[in-house]
């Protein structure tokens, strides 16, 4: 990467921090340097740098099998890359243990996958409270702070359904509601519409963008849509694992 690092985002990372204004900041929270990684003889990552600012939606785009849910992957700690590497407030977080990237995962990011992937056993309550389980809350007040997610996200009357009496549209809201409900510092998105219905994308993505922005949440959102796209700050584009700018401006 040729920017000069911003240097440890420092305070402004605290968790419960008040956000400045939610507009992007000025300081790279999550950043990419030349990232390479294979599966097996398959290049997935090829030199791929991306800076991620405080607070900003940042949309990856490109075409399918280029590199786009490796990167976000290595991003969030989930995948380690074999070259460069993965800075997160001042941390490398590429040279973590397995332990040390959990940790950081459980506590810090939040995830949205293409399907849901609900625990089918739980209700949509138990389901958006399980990152603050995981995390050590305990059930009443995990609970308490799941409930209030569902009147944000237009899911009123449905904390106790299961993920088959749901539609597509409403376990991914569930989904949504799950990835921000511990607060986290970044919210990884794969492909978060990419099983739904223009019109349910819509709304996902419209609640999506209204509750990171009210919070200053950062967020990392890879898509082959350039509707989805459309919500992003920025847009970038991965061919071949490396990443080019499209739109925008880099800090
Ligand atoms: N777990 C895996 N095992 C083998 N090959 C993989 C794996 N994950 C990704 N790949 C390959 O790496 C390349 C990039 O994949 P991916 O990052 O999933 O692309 P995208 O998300 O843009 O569709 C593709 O050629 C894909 O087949
Ligand atoms: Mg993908």
């Amino acid at each position: 990467m040729d920017r000069p690092h911003r240097g440890p985002a420092g305070p402004a990372l605290a968790r419960g921090a008040p956000m400045t204004a939610n507009q992007p900041g000025t300081v790279n929270i999550l950043e990419a340097r030349g990232l390479a990684k294979s599966f097996g003889e398959t290049p997935a990552l090829r030199g791929a740098s991306l800076a991620v600012r405080q607070g900003e939606i940042v949309a990856v785009m490109g075409p399918s099998g280029s590199g786009k849910s490796t990167l976000l992957h290595c991003l969030a700690g989930i995948l380690v890359p074999e070259e460069g590497e993965v800075w997160f407030g001042g941390q490398r977080l590429d040279t973590f243990g397995d332990d040390k990237r959990s940790a950081l995962r459980r506590d810090r990011f939040g995830f949205v996958f293409q399907s849901g992937q609900l625990v089918p056993e739980l209700t949509a309550e138990e389901n958006v409270a399980m990152p603050l389980l995981l995390s050590g809350t305990r059930r009443g007040p995990a609970i308490t702070a799941a409930r209030k997610w569902f009147s944000v996200l237009g899911l009123d009357g449905l904390q106790h359904r299961r993920s088959g009496e749901l539609s597509g549209g409403q376990a991914q809201r569930i989904a949504l509601a799950r990835g921000l409900v511990a607060e986290p510092a970044v919210l990884f998105a794969d492909e978060p519409t990419g099983s739904l219905d223009s019109v349910s994308g819509e709304l996902v993505m419209d609640l999506l963008t209204g509750a990171v922005r009210d919070r200053g949440t950062t967020v990392v959102l890879v898509t082959h849509d350039a509707q989805v796209a459309a919500y992003a700050d920025r847009e970038v584009i991965v061919r071949d694992g490396r990443v080019s700018t499209l739109t925008g401006t880099m800090p």
